[in-house]
């Protein structure tokens, strides 16, 4: 289960995630940058907004009510793919690819 996080300036950093931990964990895990995950995962904060791919929009599971309100607090506004990485838990052998907005805070 790989992970690639893109950042706004195009950098890209592509690690192994764990089953069951989500794309935020896996960002602080290995040090990506971009993520701040300020709420442990509890959807109190939204600074583990990321756009996701088509492919990773289509695995990543239905967004809750509570995700997507969240979303409208976000530090860079929110597009049409945006999640919260903390909601987005890795299923083993799937390959997932997210983008890091400019700010999170
Ligand atoms: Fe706080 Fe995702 S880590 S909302």
């Amino acid at each position: 289960t790989t992970v690639t996080y893109t950042a706004f300036d195009g950098t890209e950093t592509t690690v192994e995630g764990a089953p069951g931990a989500s794309i935020m964990e896996t960002a602080l895990r290995n040090g990506v940058p971009g993520i701040v995950g300020e709420c442990g995962g509890s959807m109190s904060c939204a600074t583990c907004h990321v756009f996701v791919s088509d492919e990773t929009a289509a695995i990543a599971g239905e967004m809750s009510e509570i995700e997507d309100e969240m979303l409208d607090g976000t530090a860079v506004d929110r597009e049409p793919n945006s999640r919260l990485s903390c909601q987005i838990k890795l299923v083993d052998g799937n390959t997932y690819c997210v983008t890091t907005p400019r700010e999170q805070v």
